[in-house]
């Protein structure tokens, strides 16, 4: 029922910097595959093929990653590298990839509307790839949207002294790990958050998002937020909050990003 995502893309990785300054932070390699790799797995692995980037300048890595290198795909045919190449092409023929660029950065709420056009007015995924995730938290998603219809924001406990880096929602508790949203928060003050549950960057979105999206006002830090246009759908209709099963690490941050690399090293990498 959900076929499409949406990634956006567009900011400028200043955590990153200087390797950022000409890559952008959705390519950076958590071993050998890039962030945005990990993410369209995901997706793929929830049953969804078409994906829409909303991209920025520099961002051209992104689209040249998910195309054919012809010169390279024939030097390393027919030799032990091709194995390399095998997620990647398989993402290349099953998946279409759409652009859009997001011209002024105005927030996540803004770079989502700027997706509209990708996704019409269809429900989907939105995908921050910079928190990576194992356990196909996308298709656990997607089978509860199937339940419940409607948006749907992944979350998950973290330490009270960090919810300030998040939206941070206030729910009744309906089922085990599912949460009628009531309330939520843009990066709360720590002392004013309504709880410790933090969203996480996968959603499924139902396309009112982005009427209200074109009517919210600038919030915190003065970009437009998904939190506040997701708050108004929740007030309004009804909005889930979901704690995944699996794990997630920050990538945005060098911390995380780390942990993440020793964890994936681990798990797929080390002795193959
Ligand atoms: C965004 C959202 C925030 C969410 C976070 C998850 O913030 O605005 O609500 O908790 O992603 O990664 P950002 O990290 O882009 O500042």
């Amino acid at each position: 029922m959900i076929k499409k995502a949406l990634f956006p893309a567009a900011g400028y990785g200043t955590r990153f910097l200087p390797a950022t300054k000409s890559v952008p932070k959705e390519m950076l390699p958590v071993v050998n595959k890039p962030l945005i790799h990990y993410g369209i797995k995901e997706c793929m692995n929830a049953g969804i093929f078409e994906i829409g980037f909303v991209t920025g300048r520099s961002k051209r890595a992104i689209e040249d990653y998910l195309d054919h290198s012809p010169e390279l795909e024939e030097k390393i045919r027919g030799t032990s590298k091709e194995k390399l190449l095998k997620e990647t092409m398989e993402m290349i023929d099953k998946c279409t990839f759409t652009y859009v660029r997001q011209k002024e950065m105005l927030g996540l709420g803004h770079a989502v509307l700027t997706g509209e056009p990708l996704i019409g007015d269809n429900p989907f995924a939105v995908v921050l790839a910079d928190d990576l995730c194992e356990g196909d938290v996308v298709s656990q998603m997607v089978n509860l949207y199937k339940k419940f219809k409607c948006s749907i924001v992944a979350i998950e406990e973290v330490p009270k002294n960090e919810v300030n880096k998040y939206g941070v929602i206030k729910g009744k508790r309906i089922e085990d790990g599912i949460y009628l949203v009531e309330d939520m928060v843009e990066k709360p003050d720590i002392n004013k958050a309504p709880s410790n549950l933090a969203i996480i960057g996968r959603y499924i979105l139902t396309p009112d998002i982005f009427d209200l999206l074109k009517e919210t006002k600038p919030g915190k830090g003065g970009e437009i937020q998904l939190t506040d246009a997701l708050l108004r759908l929740a007030k309004e209709g009804m909005v889930i909050a979901y704690k995944f099963k699996g794990k997630r690490f920050d990538c945005g941050s060098v911390d995380g990003f780390i942990k993440a690399t020793n964890y994936f090293y681990e798990k797929e990498f080390k002795g193959s």
